[in-house]
């Protein structure tokens, strides 16, 4: 069954975002508008449920177990919208229902696009399928974050091109270029961990509770970065590939072989954050070199990180000065629904919908 409703030629549209690609529950409502080749967004809700206390118990997600949770909380989030707003309200505002179709855990996944299929065969509303990476880059476009770093009062309004992305989450580390909306180029990868599993693991050798990158981050402010010397993986290497198996194996080595007080465990956190930042920022400097992006975007959970901020921008406006930098606002750099409704929104206006009987769901999705 396919959809082509007159609701394509409108000017603002609803979608309805769900995100349960790995272990955290999301819905939202999200308003979106195209003007040119420009697009607004209005985060009308966003709603989440955080699985982590559940993970602390196991220190890490268990993915049987994030899938059970899903299934339960899923339906509960969406009741709060319909009880809300009305469920004939509801289904009568939104235009399509935008879900994660992958990259990320195969019955979360499937959790969440049963559910979506579910309304949008009742709903007789089309679906979007989206790449739970690219809603990380469109996050950055969210209403309440649009900042350029250059000159804060004045926002940016919306992507320039070509854009060169870095995408740092718990499963992925990669260097994308867009040349324009929805259209996406992997230029560099991890051939292992990606940095967000190693300030997990690196943040377990430590001690430190599930999730690891906060709880590493934060030790990491009282420490000194330059207290130990781990290694920065690939960083003289002439290319764009990530490598962080080894740094996650020089920590543990080292925690071995020496007896660590107390005091120095925030040097050890500092040094390891430090580490991993160089090398996403040495990295991203050499893409911009080769590819000349006019605006180089942060995103997925990793963004969350303020040394990785800090040192991004420095690093690129002091190489580059006429590169603009955007990054998400916090409370939208780790996993939302709000992302995954705009970037809904975009794919809808570019007329990629799908429908509940032809929707894939693909645990290994990539960019393109
Ligand atoms: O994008 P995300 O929320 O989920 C995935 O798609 O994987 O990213 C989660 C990752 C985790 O590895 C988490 O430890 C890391 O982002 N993270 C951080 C920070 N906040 C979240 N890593 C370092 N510093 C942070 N402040
Ligand atoms: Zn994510």
């Amino acid at each position: 069954m396919s959809y082509t409703f007159a609701t394509y030629m409108k000017k603002i549209i609803t979608i309805l975002g769900i995100e349960t690609s790995c272990d955290e529950t999301g819905v939202a409502l999200v308003k979106c508008s195209k003007v040119g080749n420009n697009y607004k967004f209005k985060v009308v809700e966003n709603l989440l449920h955080s699985q982590i206390k559940l993970h602390k118990k196991t220190g890490g997600v268990v993915p049987e177990v994030a899938a059970r949770e899903h299934a339960v909380k899923l339906p509960l989030l969406l009741k709060k919208l319909s009880d809300k707003y009305g469920l004939t309200k509801l289904k009568n505002s939104v235009d399509a229902i935008a879900v994660t179709s992958g990259p990320g855990l195969i019955t979360s996944l499937l959790t969440g696009v049963e559910v979506a299929r579910v309304i949008s065969y009742a709903w007789k509303k089309p679906l979007v399928a989206v790449n739970h990476l690219e809603a990380h880059i469109y996050a950055n476009l969210l209403q309440a974050n649009l900042r350029q770093v250059r000159s804060p009062k004045s926002e940016v309004r919306n992507f320039e091109f070509p854009l060169l992305a870095l995408i740092v989450s718990g499963g992925h580390t990669e260097l994308v270029t867009m040349k324009k909306h929805l259209n996406y180029k992997i230029i560099g990868s991890t051939r292992d961990d990606a940095a967000g599993e190693c300030f997990d693991k690196t943040a377990k050798l430590l001690g430190l509770s599930y999730p690891g990158g906060p709880a590493l981050s934060a030790l990491a402010q009282k420490g000194n970065p330059n207290a130990i010397d781990f290694p920065r993986p690939m960083l003289d290497q002439n290319n764009l590939e990530f490598s962080f198996a080894g740094l996650k194996t020089a920590v543990a080595i080292y925690l071995q072989k020496n007896k660590v007080e107390k005091k120095k465990e925030a040097d050890i956190a500092a040094s390891i954050e430090q580490a991993i930042v160089d090398t996403l920022v040495g990295k991203t400097l050499s893409a911009t070199k080769k590819y000349k992006p006019k605006m180089v975007a942060l995103a997925g959970g990793v963004s969350a990180n303020h040394a990785l901020r800090r040192e991004l921008k420095a690093e690129l406006i002091n190489a580059h000065p006429k590169i603009k930098v955007i990054e998400p606002s916090l409370n939208y750099t780790t996993d939302n629904a709000a992302m995954i409704a705009a970037a809904g929104g975009i794919k809808y206006f570019n007329s990629y919908t799908t429908s509940w009987d032809r929707i894939k769901v693909n645990p290994n999705l990539q960019l393109k």
